[in-house]
């Protein structure tokens, strides 16, 4: 244990600042879903707690969802859907709809952040520097698609020129229930809704049971923003009760979901049985690999940041650092260095850059993997500690002397644990890189375009960053290799997740 950090004046250090009236108003709501553009109670009157991981405390109480209440929000959902009011309009009345959305998170941007930094235990800057801008554009970038979905004439391969004419319309795959996780609560969220809004799909979402604030809080703007009835719904509950219901629904036509490969692999076996439309962004083990060309000090800043940021609750968290041999212990002291940038603080501390992780059972689940780590032989250079009693906050952690037969090597920790290794040359590396049953993102940091190249062809992975981690845009398609998941969100191939193909051929 950090001996210092837990004086009394670290004590201090680790108090959650207090919450504005806005943000209280928003926790003193009663538990309520939204369905059919409004607020109704649960069948059951079940409710979850909310805590704020930065305290420990609860602060709000959700409904957790009956399956009579999924039931309703799908049959909503169903119903706006067959009856065109939202497919039907003009792409240019979704589109003005979709962006009134955005303009509204806008104007309550500064809400949201201290929303998403009570609820998920980020520091509230960087929910108002990422988490928000990055739900907004994925609105506004998907409302543009609205109007750009025309299908195609088709010319055909063993019919005379001008027997038949064929062409294809895009529709809207139907009913979509989009399942998110914990860690970018409102991005994800918006990741989601967006190129299914833009589609003409209708929507029930569930946030995460541990962070559904934001989702409940977009709900209220849902209809100020012009949205019929029943195109958006939001409501919340347990993954096992209220996920699992939506998942095998048969009014629903689409599952989508961002989460753990575990639930994935269930939720692509159970929407099986009727066929669902599946897109899953599951976890990973990404790669970031430095070369011996690079600046060490900006490289580790950098490998520091892909796995520190968001205290590691970031599915293409760089979480196997590979350094060149020639390097490799100025890479590792370059990362320690920079690992006190990112120590956590309580997520409303102006200061802070990191916060605690999001819940008791997941810091138990962290801490529990570094002692493993530890068991099975691998040695601690920073971190490995919690600095504080209350709350969930776990120190940036780097561990060396590892091997791929460790759970710390081979598993997604989904905290802010890196394990770095060591490699000769460019075929060994990408082969280490690859040895792990994810695929989701690798970083590779060098000034060698070529050996970059070489790279990004030979990882296996659904992205690359040269020279950054983690950037990520709504015109950029975003997903997985291997368990890493199946499908691509944003960019085009985001849209057409959510459109079906339906070809038409008429005999002249
Ligand atoms: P999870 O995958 O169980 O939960 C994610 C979402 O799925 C939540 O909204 C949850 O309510 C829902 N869900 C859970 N079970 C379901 C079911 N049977 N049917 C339908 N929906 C269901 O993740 P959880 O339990 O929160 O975390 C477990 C571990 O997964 C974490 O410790 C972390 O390692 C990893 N994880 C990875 C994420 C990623 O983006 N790669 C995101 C969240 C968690
Ligand atoms: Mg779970």
């Amino acid at each position: 244990m950090n001996e210092m950090t837990k004086t009394r004046e670290g004590a201090a250090l680790y108090q959650q600042h207090a919450y504005s009236a806005a943000a209280q108003k928003a926790l003193d709501r009663k538990p309520a879903l939204f369905i059919n553009n409004e607020w109704v109670e649960s069948s059951h009157g079940a409710t979850l707690p909310v805590e704020d991981p930065s305290s420990g405390k609860i602060v709000s109480h959700i409904v957790d969802a009956s399956d009579r209440d999924v039931d309703r929000a799908v049959a909503a959902a169903r119903a706006a859907f067959d009856d065109g009011r939202w497919s039907g309009l003009p792409p240019m009345a979704r589109e003005k709809i979709m962006i009134r959305l955005a303009d509204l998170l806008d104007a309550h941007a500064g809400e949201f952040a201290e929303l998403e930094a009570i609820d998920q235990g980020k520091p509230k800057g960087m929910a108002a520097a990422i988490d928000i801008p990055g739900a907004i554009s994925q609105i506004r970038y998907m409302a543009g698609w609205a109007s750009k979905l025309g299908g195609e004439t088709h010319a055909p391969y063993t019919m005379p020129a001008g027997l038949v004419f064929s062409y294809t319309l895009r529709e809207p795959v139907g009913v979509c229930a989009q399942i998110v996780p914990w860690n970018f609560p409102l991005l994800m969220a918006c990741m989601k809704i967006a190129p299914a809004l833009a589609a003409g799909c209708t929507v029930v979402l569930k946030p995460a049971e541990q962070t559904s604030l934001t989702g409940l809080r977009l709900a209220d703007l849902i209809a100020l923003a012009g949205f019929p009835a029943g195109v958006l719904n939001i409501i919340t509950g347990n993954g096992h009760t209220a996920g699992d219901r939506m998942v095998k629904h048969p009014d629903v036509d689409k599952v989508a979901f961002t989460g753990s490969t575990e639930i994935g692999k269930l939720i692509n076996r159970n929407a099986t049985a009727t066929l669902k439309h599946v897109t899953l962004e599951l976890g990973g083990k990404s790669p970031v690999v430095v070369m011996p060309d690079v600046d060490v000090a900006t490289a580790a800043a950098g490998a520091a940041g892909a796995i520190f940021f968001n205290s590691g609750q970031v599915c293409i968290a760089g979480s196997r650092l590979f350094a060149h041999r020639s390097i490799f212990d100025q890479v590792v002291d370059g990362v320690a260095e920079a690992s006190a940038f990112w120590a956590p603080r309580p997520s409303l501390d102006p200061e802070g850059h990191a916060g605690a992780l999001n819940s008791k059972e997941h810091f138990d689940k962290v801490m529990s993997y570094i002692v493993a780590g530890k068991r099975d032989g691998a040695s601690v250079v920073v971190g490995g500690d919690s600095p504080s009693d209350t709350g969930y906050y776990v120190n940036p952690t780097i561990m060396v002397n590892v091997n791929p037969q460790m759970s710390v090597v081979r598993e997604e920790i989904f905290g802010p644990v890196v394990v770095a290794q060591r490699f000769d040359d460019l075929d060994e590396v990408a082969k280490m890189a690859n040895d792990t049953c994810y695929g989701l993102g690798a970083g590779v940091w060098t000034k060698d375009v070529s050996a970059l190249h070489r790279l990004a062809a030979k990882i296996k992975s659904g992205t690359v960053w040269g020279n950054c981690h983690a950037m990520i845009d709504a015109a950029i398609p975003f997903g997985g290799y291997k368990e890493s998941g199946i499908g691509r969100e944003q960019g085009r191939a985001g849209i057409d997740a959510y459109l079906e193909t339906k070809a038409v051929i008429i005999q002249l």
